[in-house]
């Protein structure tokens, strides 16, 4: 017999529009992501268009990847574009100072653009700052952006692409606190401006996102000596890894105790967002909506070293984490507008792997593809009543360093309600991040409308430590399942132990 537990969507509490960027990815010059994970080179065997390979491009279609990130990361603040276009076999071979080895710059400005082309996603650059000038970044913005008769849009041109690109959004520089230049955050606010206000001049239709960091002082000291050119900010970034050999286990080692360390520490993310949005707010002085970009997140286990480029496994944990900060980001959808998860193929927490002409998809990718229908929904309020599976510690507030005064108790039940702009249909995402508990969960609406059937489906497998490999690539996958029994005002559905479920619902009434 298993317990019940309660969801109650608040159908007249809205949150705000889920921007489908909260689903976006990131790719960099790192281990084997971009050679060979997406670029293969047109005379490869592995299959290919026009040289990047099949099976990602239709891994990142599949899921309506809406947004990539690209150079960097780290890389980014090291790399000049121009080395990037133009005939492959004369571009020159740089060192790759961050992630080793020598980079070839086959893969630049122009194949990132066919990559987005081919997939659907917006192109989002980021330019170089730490070892960089405004004038290199405007001369980037003019060769993407620029239709006219000028140096860098007749290159563009002569280079094969006449029209312009219109790339739209732009981070001036990558965690400029650290491998960006080591500034300090009233150096790197001034660079900011510089930076900003040649590329805002030069095309006002495009976004901009300001380096920002998990330590509140940057933050601050940063937005406090921009209050006076507010206008030049679209976006904060932050960047959040889970990493803790010790608290977390390794990518498919890992104790149960570590599993729920992992979970349990998802509100230390929430806890740096708020951080974020209060600061950006309080300097905006609602002069200037602000946005978060969480521009590079995910789990970062001990095996991903600069040695293994950093690659590691992926398992059903890893999604269900996944899961758990998507549904984060859904609930602060009024105020998160892009997160890039950290990286696509072959690093870090991946939604492909690759092995010679082999592509498969990890758990991760699973979660990805089944929250695409949040995607420009209405995030709502619900509440949740479940089973509380983890208690904060006193080792919990040691690990925080007490900054974070008032942790809460993990529930089993993790949920993210939507409802489409046209309040036909309802998205709820469950994760039942139990290990040994499956729950009978209620769904009940508030106000008047009712349950018109719909669709289920889930992600899980026999252990929480299961993976796809090359030999066995679907031991975690999806399952789906028709939901035409949920009619009326409420209904039950199974939430089964360390798994994801996705309701669609249709409304009536
Ligand atoms: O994603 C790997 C690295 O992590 C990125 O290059 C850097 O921005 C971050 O520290």
């Amino acid at each position: 017999m298993s317990r019940t537990c309660n969801i109650t969507v608040k159908l007249d509490e809205q949150i705000g529009v889920i921007n489908p960027h909260i689903f976006g990815h990131f790719i960099e010059h790192l281990g084997r992501c971009i050679y060979p994970g997406i670029w293969v080179g047109e005379d490869s065997k592995i299959p290919n268009c026009n040289g990047l390979r099949k099976n990602v491009v239709h891994a990142f279609k599949s899921i309506g990847a809406p947004i990539i990130r690209w150079p960097g990361g780290c890389f980014a603040d090291a790399y000049h574009w121009e080395d990037g276009v133009g005939p492959r076999e004369q571009r020159p071979r740089r060192l790759n100072i961050w992630w080793g080895g020598e980079e070839p710059n086959e893969f630049g400005t122009d194949e990132f653009m066919m990559l987005c082309r081919l997939t659907g996603a917006e192109p989002y650059i980021c330019v170089n700052v730490g070892s960089g000038s405004p004038s290199e970044a405007l001369a980037w913005l003019e060769y993407c952006n620029y239709a006219g008769n000028t140096k860098y849009a007749n290159l563009r041109s002569k280079n094969g692409h006449p029209e312009p690109y219109g790339v739209k959004y732009w981070g001036i520089g990558n965690e400029n606190w650290g491998c960006g230049g080591s500034f300090d955050p009233v150096y790197y606010a001034w660079e900011y401006r510089r930076f900003a206000t040649y590329l805002k001049q030069a095309d006002r239709s495009i976004k901009l996102i300001a380096c920002g960091h998990t330590s509140r002082d940057w933050n601050y000291r940063f937005m406090e000596a921009l209050r006076d050119h507010i206008h030049l900010v679209d976006y904060l970034s932050i960047h959040y890894y889970f990493g803790n050999a010790q608290r977390y286990g390794n990518d498919v080692e890992f104790s149960d105790e570590q599993y729920l360390n992992l979970l349990f520490d998802v509100q230390h993310l929430e806890y740096q967002i708020q951080q974020a949005a209060f600061i950006v707010d309080f300097f905006s002085e609602g002069r200037k909506d602000i946005g978060i970009a969480v521009d590079e997140w995910g789990v970062w286990h001990p095996q991903a070293t600069v040695e293994s480029g950093l690659y590691q496994q992926n398992t059903l944990r890893d999604a269900i984490l996944a899961a758990s900060v998507l549904n984060l980001f859904i609930r602060f959808s009024r105020k998160v507008w892009m997160a890039n998860i950290a990286q696509a193929v072959n690093v870090l927490q991946s939604i492909c792997l690759t092995k010679g002409e082999k592509t498969i998809l990890t758990p991760t990718y699973h979660i990805f593809n089944i929250y695409q229908p949040h995607m420009g929904n209405i995030a709502l309020k619900a509440d949740v009543e479940s089973p509380i599976i983890r208690e904060p510690t006193e080792k919990d507030y040691v690990a925080r360093q007490r900054f974070q005064r008032r942790l809460k108790s993990l529930k089993a039940l993790d949920v993210a309600v939507s409802i489409s702009r046209d309040e036909s249909n309802l998205v709820i995402t469950v994760v039942n991040q139990s290990l040994d508990e499956d729950l009978d969960v209620k769904v009940t609406l508030s106000g008047n409308r009712e349950f018109q059937g719909g669709s289920f489906a889930i992600v899980n497998a026999v252990d929480v430590r299961a993976y796809n490999d090359f030999d066995f690539p679907d031991n975690v996958r999806v399952r789906e399942e028709s939901l035409e029994a949920a009619r009326g005002k409420e209904f039950t559905f199974r939430s089964e132990r360390h798994s994801v479920s996705r309701l669609s619902l249709k409304l009536g009434g």
